[in-house]
Formats: structure tokens, C-alpha cells, sequence
């Protein structure tokens, strides 16, 4: 049995790519596969699952359709503008079927998934932490059935992406953020925007990962509508992979490096809700008043870019 892995996902340019790089790893047993809002609307991110799992010939792996708005308040706007109306870079229909797979509802799939597995199961979170704050506060038996949260998500010490001081992810449902970053004590690596937007790749990795095989091509094929936002946000023309480096951590523990980080998130409804702040006092109250989650603040990043490369490729032509 290779490392037991649930991925909980918007789709999302960014998330088909972390899913093709878990579902190509043979050392992976991808348990379910859960969707949330957020990048688009639930039906969609949920129909862009099924679209991956179609490509990537594995329409095996258990769906559940999550949360279609945030706990508390309204869900703020999407990220259509970044990833597409359709979400997949206006190429959705590049992707596979969407009806291909059978879905069933996410708390449902998450809490069989982490039943049946022999063995604690990593659940790497790359949306909105709807799904795993009402997971765990659903069945707060079943966190000893985790072995860590993966979450790409978070500014610590950069800009947010979406205000000046919040990260797409938790922005869209900071409550729900906050109980799995701060109330709960499941252990959590959180992968923040101060590495992922280091770890960005230029059009000529994207052209060498393309020709590695059809679903590479069809990968890399939705980047336009990505490429072009962030040539205005980074000033360059580079796109972060950021879910695909949270998941390179979930299947390749130490690709990132971490460092323990106390830490709130703000669920004001002012300017610094969604901000993430890091207590970095030297000299810390005992008993700690936060507890701490291993923040991914640095990497060797030409190995990560590597690592995404040689692992995407292996993608190559599962689909025939
Ligand atoms: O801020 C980046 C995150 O928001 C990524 O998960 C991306 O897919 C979007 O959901
Ligand atoms: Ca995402």
C-alpha cells in the first residue's frame, strides 16, 4: 500500500495539475478525491474532478461533492478571472468526461475513506477548508485518523493574493480556517503563498512537461487564461503551481522545509480578515497561546520545479 492520500480540491488550473501529480504516483493510494467551492462554483469544481479523474483513466477513485459556500458569511467572489469561467482555463472539454465519475457526498466519502484505511491518512488540502473544518467538527474521532493536513494556503510574511493580506483559500472561508489551523490540534503543514509564489514555472517548462504525452498536453494546454493573469500579478511570465507544490509535500514529505509557526487567522470582516498571524515573539507566553503548525517557508526551489517535472511527466499516457 503506497502513502494513503485524500486530496480535497477547487479545480482549478492549478489543482488538475496536483491531482494528475498524486494520481500518477504509483508510491500513492489516492483514498477519495472531495470537492469544494471556490476557484468556481461547487457543480463545477466538482464536474472538473470527474473531468481529471476521466483524463487520467482513474474514474475508480471515490467523489464527494462538498461545501458550496463558506460556514458563516457569503462567499466572497470566485477566482473565474484566474482560472476561467469553466475553471480549467476555458479548456474544460480538453479534459475528460465529467460524467464519468460517481458522486456522492464528500463528508460521506471522507469519513469511509478514513475508516476503512489500515493506516493514518494524509488529506492534502488545496481549496477552501470548508470540507475538513465540518469533517472534523462532524467527527472529532476521526482526527487520530490523520496523519497530517497538507493545506496550500496562507500569507505569513507576503502579500495575500487577493487583498493585501489574504491568501485565496482561506479569504474564502476564513472561519473554517481558522478551526483547522487554530482550534483544532490535527497536525498541519501549511504551504503559504511566501513559497509557492517562489516555486513559479516559465513557458519553457511548461513546452517541456507538453510534450511528455497526452495528458501533459492537456495540462499545459489550460494555461493561458493562468499565464495571463499572472503576467500582471508577478510582473512576469511564470505561473505558480501552488496546489501542486502543497501535494508534492503531502507524497514527498521534505520536499519543503518547514518550521514550527504558532499562528491566528483573522476572521474580522475588516481589512485583515483571512491575514495569517505568525507569533514570531522569541519569548512566548507558557502555555503557548496558539498552537503551532509546520509553516513550508523555504525550499530548494529548482529542486521542487524538478521534482514537479520529472513527476508530472510520469503522468505521460495514462490515458492510452
Ligand atoms: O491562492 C492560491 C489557491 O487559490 C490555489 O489553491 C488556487 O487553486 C486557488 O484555489
Ligand atoms: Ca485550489
Amino acid at each position: 500500500m503506497g502513502i494513503p492520500l485524500i486530496v480535497d480540491t477547487d479545480p482549478g488550473v492549478d489543482d488538475a495539475y496536483a491531482l494528475t501529480l498524486a494520481l500518477s504516483d504509483p508510491a500513492v493510494d489516492v483514498l477519495a478525491v472531495t470537492t469544494v467551492f471556490g476557484n468556481v462554483d461547487i457543480d463545477i469544481t466538482t464536474a472538473n474532478a470527474g473531468r481529471v479523474l476521466s483524463l487520467l483513466d482513474r474514474v475508480d477513485v471515490p467523489v464527494g461533492r462538498g461545501a458550496g459556500r463558506p460556514l458563516v458569511h457569503p462567499a466572497p467572489e470566485s477566482a473565474a478571472a484566474v482560472h476561467g469561467t469553466d475553471g480549467l482555463g476555458g479548456r474544460a472539454d480538453d479534459f475528460g468526461e465529467p460524467g464519468a465519475v460517481v458522486v456522492r457526498r464528500a463528508l460521506d466519502v471522507l469519513v469511509e475513506a478514513l475508516e476503512a484505511s489500515p493506516e493514518p491518512v494524509t488529506v492534502a488540502a488545496i481549496g477552501p477548508l470548508t470540507n475538513i473544518a465540518l469533517l472534523l467538527a462532524t467527527r472529532p474521532d476521526l482526527a487520530e485518523r490523520i496523519r497530517r493536513v497538507v493545506i496550500m494556503g496562507g500569507a505569513v510574511s507576503v502579500s495575500g493574493n487577493v487583498t493585501p493580506v489574504a491568501e485565496f483559500n482561506l479569504w474564502s472561508d476564513p472561519e473554517a480556517a481558522r478551526r483547522v489551523l487554530v482550534e483544532e490540534d490535527v497536525p498541519v503543514t501549511l504551504v503559504p503563498l511566501d513559497l509557492t509564489h517562489r516555486c513559479t514555472v516559465d513557458e519553457g517548462w511548461l513546452d517541456r512537461l507538453a510534450v511528455t504525452g497526452p495528458i501533459a498536453r492537456v495540462l499545459t494546454g489550460s494555461r493561458d487564461t493562468y499565464l495571463h493573469h499572472y503576467r500582471q500579478a508577478l510582473g512576469v511570465s511564470e505561473i505558480p503551481l501552488h496546489d501542486a507544490v502543497a501535494v508534492l509535500e503531502a507524497v514527498a514529505p521534505g520536499a519543503v522545509t518547514t518550521t514550527p509557526l504558532p499562528l491566528e487567522i483573522d476572521t474580522s470582516t475588516g481589512p485583515g480578515r483571512a491575514a495569517v498571524l505568525a507569533d514570531r515573539r522569541r519569548l512566548r507566553p507558557n502555555p503557548p497561546q496558539h498552537r503551532a503548525v509546520d509553516a513550508a517557508l523555504d525550499a530548494d526551489v529548482d529542486a521542487v520545479r524538478a521534482a514537479l517535472l520529472d513527476r508530472l511527466s510520469r503522468a505521460g499516457t495514462a490515458r492510452g
